[in-house]
């Protein structure tokens, strides 16, 4: 059973839907948006960053010997920082100014007709999730059911480990490679699913091109590895596997990714809840549930902590 996405260029991985082509080979930088472009609320006063650098939870050095401070500082305080202040140019006085990062991704992803702050907006996410997914000691192997899971996906944890490995190292270009878990959709509106005849609940190892990541899958990622080569070139110049090898030998926190594996299964589990009370709705019109719903907005008046 094949558990690699082979996804290559987003216009063939995800064929745009919208109306009218876009410019060849760009990113529609002239394309009207299709959100308003509202008035700025703060009048002539200063209009502060909507979103903020968010540092590695390790110091710059931290990394070292496998991964120098002089990549960290460059990667993210150079590429990481500058999507940061591109992302925060370009939704000044839009509807995207008044959204969390994962609405922006998901609303320019745009059914892969992609919107320009999409590239800086899924870019934040997805260093702010590299960076949390390596431990100065990390590396080694998983434990508990995160193991379990991947040996029942993958066969073994050095199969998938080879899996990722290739993945990796064939992603053509810039891009990502993740391992995630496959949500109980097959379909969602936003995206064409890279793995469409994988079973739901399952792990796979997926690759992106560019700042795509699986959020726009509605997938749940657990691990990811940059392999732009800004993320690898002044420690490994062209030696691409081996900064691969090293991220999987040394870096990754598995710890992180058995937490991120209960809240994606916790996640998922949630949803069933939710499908079984729509299945209910539609079957009997109304459920028991409405009365509960009921009695929570008449006591959100009377208690704000509870409406949030
Ligand atoms: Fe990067």
């Amino acid at each position: 059973m094949e558990t690699v996405a082979t996804a290559s260029l987003p216009c063939a991985l995800f064929p745009r839907r919208g109306k009218g082509s876009p410019a060849a080979g760009g990113l529609a930088s002239t394309r009207r948006f299709p959100y308003n472009e509202s008035k700025r609320k703060c009048g002539a006063g200063k209009i502060a960053a909507k979103f903020e650098l968010k540092p590695p939870p390790y110091s710059l050095d931290a990394l070292e010997p496998h991964i120098s401070q002089e990549t960290m500082s460059y990667h993210w305080g150079k590429h990481h920082r500058g999507y940061v202040e591109g992302l925060n140019n370009q939704i000044v006085g839009t509807e995207l100014e008044s959204m969390d990062l994962e609405d922006i991704i998901s609303r320019t992803y745009n059914k892969g007709n992609i919107l320009p702050p999409f590239n800086n907006a899924a870019q934040i996410w997805n260093h702010d999730f590299f960076w949390e997914s390596m431990n100065p000691k990390g590396g080694g192997k998983p434990s508990g059911s995160l193991l379990e899971l991947i040996e029942r996906d993958f066969g073994t944890f050095e199969k998938f480990t080879q899996r990722f490995i290739t993945a990796a190292s064939t992603q053509f270009g810039s891009g990502w490679v993740w391992l995630a878990y496959k949500a109980n959709r097959l379909d969602v509106e936003n995206a064409v699913n890279p793995c469409p005849s994988e079973e739901d609940k399952k792990l796979v190892v997926v690759k992106s091109p560019n700042a795509v990541n699986p959020l726009i899958w509605d997938y749940s990622p657990l691990l990811t590895i940059d392999v732009w080569e800004h993320a690898y070139c002044l420690d490994f110049q062209s030696r691409r596997n081996d900064y691969i090898s090293t991220f999987m030998e040394k870096l990754v926190s598995w710890e992180v990714v058995s937490n991120r594996l209960e809240m994606a299964k916790a996640r998922a589990a949630e949803r069933e809840r939710e499908e079984e009370r729509r299945k209910q709705e539609e079957e009997h019109g109304s459920t028991p549930g409405d009365n509960e719903a009921t009695e929570m907005y008449l006591d959100s008046e009377s208690d704000e902590s509870e409406a949030e």
